[in-house]
């Protein structure tokens, strides 16, 4: 439970979580994964990418068209936006951020994951969390916010509050870089200048760990 609303993550140290040692070995079970359907129709798993030394982790909502044919999350044209708003702060996924996603390969015409597909995907999300410890968690969009924090708020309602997360983290919603993308202006009350907001803060707590 976090902040007294069900989360996807309970930690039991019972499951498959602590059969995993590096993770290395949770990237290598999770691209033969067969667990859900999704399995059928991807080209490539999508499992990180930066760095694991990373005190920072951003998760996302699932791999699209681009990300599905590199192997990499956030290429696309949503990839690119989210980096120049990291490096707007000097975070670079060679030095500060790890990256990954819900779920590890691409839904059909990037439908929104069903939580069977959230489910079957949570063991890897959970080891890698387990794994890198991230003293700072991002959620980018809703499905993250679901999935992680189990809450359904809009995010214009909850981005940029800090919630606590599993191993002390602190745990950030932001808009995803999806959605900035409808909107060409970053003047103030914008969803774009409330993510370089946003990021702002998230330096801010960064350089104060
Ligand atoms: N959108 C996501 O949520 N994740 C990606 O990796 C790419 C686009």
């Amino acid at each position: 439970m976090i902040n007294g609303q069900k989360s996807l993550f309970n930690f039991s140290e019972t499951d498959q979580n602590i059969r995993f040692k590096t993770l290395k070995e949770v990237e290598e079970v999770c691209k033969t994964c067969y667990k859900c359907d999704l399995s059928n129709s991807r080209i490539k798993v999508v499992f990180s990418d930066g760095t694991p030394e990373a005190k920072l982790m951003l998760i996302g909502e699932g791999p699209g068209k681009n990300e599905d044919e590199t192997g990499l999350p956030f290429v696309g044209r949503a990839g690119k936006l989210l980096d120049k708003i990291l490096l707007s702060q000097n975070i670079t996924r060679e030095k500060e951020i790890y990256i990954c996603n819900i779920v590890k390969c691409r839904p059909p015409q990037n439908r929104v994951p069903v939580p069977s597909e959230r489910e079957a995907c949570r063991v890897y999300l959970e080891a890698q969390i387990q794994l890198i410890r991230p003293k700072l968690i991002l959620l980018a969009g809703a499905t993250a916010v679901k999935g992680v924090l189990g809450r359904k708020e809009p995010i214009s309602k909850i981005r940029g509050q800090w919630f606590d997360g599993p191993f002390g983290s602190k745990i950030m919603p932001i808009f995803h870089p999806s959605y900035l993308l409808r909107y060409e202006s970053n003047e103030p009350g914008t969803p774009k200048y409330l993510m370089y907001q946003d990021i702002q803060e998230v330096r801010r707590s960064l350089d104060a760990l």
